[in-house]
């Protein structure tokens, strides 16, 4: 399967349909720095000029990508989206997330003295990336999930719009984080804590955009 910059439509293809129907594009789309989950509404070939890629180079290395096998989200019905949801990005942070915070206040508390701007304002950020995300995520286990799984969908609906605005303040944080950290390119003579934080926060980067994407511009387009 090929892929053209223009969809079927006039409206020219943007991120977000990329993704939906090639989730290999994920990966690619990470290491180019393109934003697909809140940035996802953007034509593809303006995102492409952003980063300054030649937009038929990116969709023939995507066609490439999507000869092996990746989960197609698009594909999953309502209430498995959910499910998959909360086992594939929500459970995994209960661990994930004290854990690169613990990280985060011990590379402060050693290390501090050698970048002490740098590294509190990561230690600040993780902390407000966390008191952004937890309750964002037991709200959409409480209330978001539960609706759509029982087919309320007008309840489900009227939720959308704060849940898109607390996922830009997560992406907002994340890019900081990037920022903070150099692309998450330890300094060097960084200790193994130091090197483990920033592996750990680009993970988390990659997982909660893929997370954010699946939630905006997939289950949420099926809700509007
Ligand atoms: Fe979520
Ligand atoms: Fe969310």
């Amino acid at each position: 399967m090929t892929f053209s910059p223009t969809s079927a439509s006039t409206s020219p293809m943007t991120v977000a349909d990329l993704v939906r129907s090639q989730p290999a594009a994920v990966r690619i789309l990470q290491r180019l720095g393109i934003d697909f989950c809140c940035g996802g509404k953007k034509p593809l070939a303006d995102a492409c000029a952003d980063v300054g890629v030649a937009t038929e180079a990116l969709l023939a290395e995507v066609t490439a990508a999507g000869q092996t096998v990746t989960l197609n989200w698009s594909t999953l019905p309502p209430s498995a989206l959910c499910d998959t949801l909360e086992s594939r990005f929500h459970a995994p942070l209960a661990e994930e997330l004290p854990r690169l915070r613990a990280m985060a206040q011990r590379v402060l508390l050693v290390h501090g003295h050698k970048d002490p701007e740098r590294l509190e304002g990561i230690a600040d950020a993780v902390d407000a990336l966390i008191a952004d995300l937890v309750p964002h995520m037991r709200d959409e286990e409480a209330e978001l999930f539960p609706m759509i799984r029982q087919g309320r969908r007008a309840d489900a609906a009227a939720l959308l719009a704060g849940l898109e605005e607390e996922h830009e303040a997560v992406g907002a944080i994340l890019k900081q984080l990037r920022h903070l950290t150099d692309a998450f390119a330890p300094p060097p003579g960084a200790c193994g804590t130091w090197r483990a934080l920033y592996q750990g926060l680009a993970e988390l980067e990659a997982e909660t955009h893929e997370h954010i994407h699946v939630e905006n511009n997939v289950l949420f387009q099926g809700l509007a």
